[in-house]
């Protein structure tokens, strides 16, 4: 029995309760993470942890822990759920409280939920690459806070699933923003691109790494937008998040990229990252 952490406690999955009035449900008024576990270690959790603390202060939300605390809440649940692969999901509400617009008054406390779920590296994937749809970007405009508020998100990923694609590319006026639950990269004559860090996406933490390694690698970035056309001419692509890692985009609607392959500055970028992941690293796997 998977053991869960909420308001507090840590408390047996099949004993989870949780209040109709928590604005979690009523608003999506909350923020999330999703942080990677491998071989029961956690990867990049400071920056996840970080990023929950920055996008709870832009919604003027107060975590009921600091960040030693989260990471002990997280770093339990990998322990008593024996958890080798896969991720922690976290999430931070604005309290339980009979529902109403604005901010609880009294104010309530917040309630952290987390929970660990297994998973392992798409490795099939992240050799041959998947299709993405482009799907115009309706979302809000403050897409750099990680807000429970997910719809445009939801609605945008069930138009690509639905179409059979993996994921959707999004575009505000045939400009490509992000994923929709992932960073977009281009990459022509040698050059990465990708969207800059603006109210238009997340700054996903697997979008830094990659920065990071292009930057080891000396492999020039430009964080420029990109349009869809330019998108359809693209060298390369591919996305990124936690969960996806580096995913080569073979299709991008019915554009075939390049030759449909894997590319080769994409597959150096893959190993790369792979360098950093514990558990390749320490048994000397990579
Ligand atoms: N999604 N952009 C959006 C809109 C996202 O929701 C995510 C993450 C990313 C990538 O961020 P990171 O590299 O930090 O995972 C970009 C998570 C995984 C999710 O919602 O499940």
């Amino acid at each position: 029995m998977s053991l869960y952490f909420i308001d507090g406690q840590f408390t047996k999955q099949d004993e989870v309760k949780i209040s109709i009035d928590d604005r979690g449900y009523y608003f999506g008024d909350g923020v999330y993470e999703v942080i990677k576990v491998y071989d029961g270690e956690l990867f990049t959790a400071d920056e996840h942890i970080e990023r929950l603390f920055a996008s709870a202060e832009k919604i003027q939300l107060t975590i009921p822990y600091d960040r030693a605390g989260v990471m002990g809440i997280a770093r339990r649940l990998i322990v008593d759920n024996e958890l080798v692969n896969g991720h922690i999901y976290m999430q931070v509400t604005r309290g339980a409280s009979p529902r109403q617009h604005h901010f609880p008054t009294p104010t309530v406390p917040a309630i952290l939920t987390a929970y660990t779920m297994t998973g392992e590296r798409p490795l099939a994937a992240m050799e041959k690459g998947v299709a993405v749809k482009s799907v115009e970007d309706i979302r809000w405009l403050r897409c750099d806070i990680k807000s429970l508020n997910l719809l445009g998100s939801v609605l945008a990923k069930e138009e690509a699933k639905a179409g059979g694609y993996e994921e959707a590319i999004l575009h505000r006026d045939g400009t490509v923003t992000e994923g929709s639950s992932t960073n977009m990269f281009g990459i022509k004559d040698g050059i990465v691109r990708t969207h800059p860090v603006t109210n238009l996406i997340l700054e996903g933490i697997t979008r830094q790494v990659v920065l990071q390694i292009c930057d080891e690698l000396n492999i020039p970035v430009e964080e420029k937008p990109f349009t869809l056309e330019e998108a359809f001419e693209m060298d390369e692509m591919f996305y990124t998040s936690t969960t996806a890692e580096v995913m080569p985009i073979a299709r991008v609607d019915d554009k075939i990229i390049d030759d449909g392959l894997r590319g080769a500055l994409t597959k150096k970028i893959q190993d790369a990252f792979a360098t950093k992941i514990p558990l390749l690293n320490k048994e000397g796997r990579v």
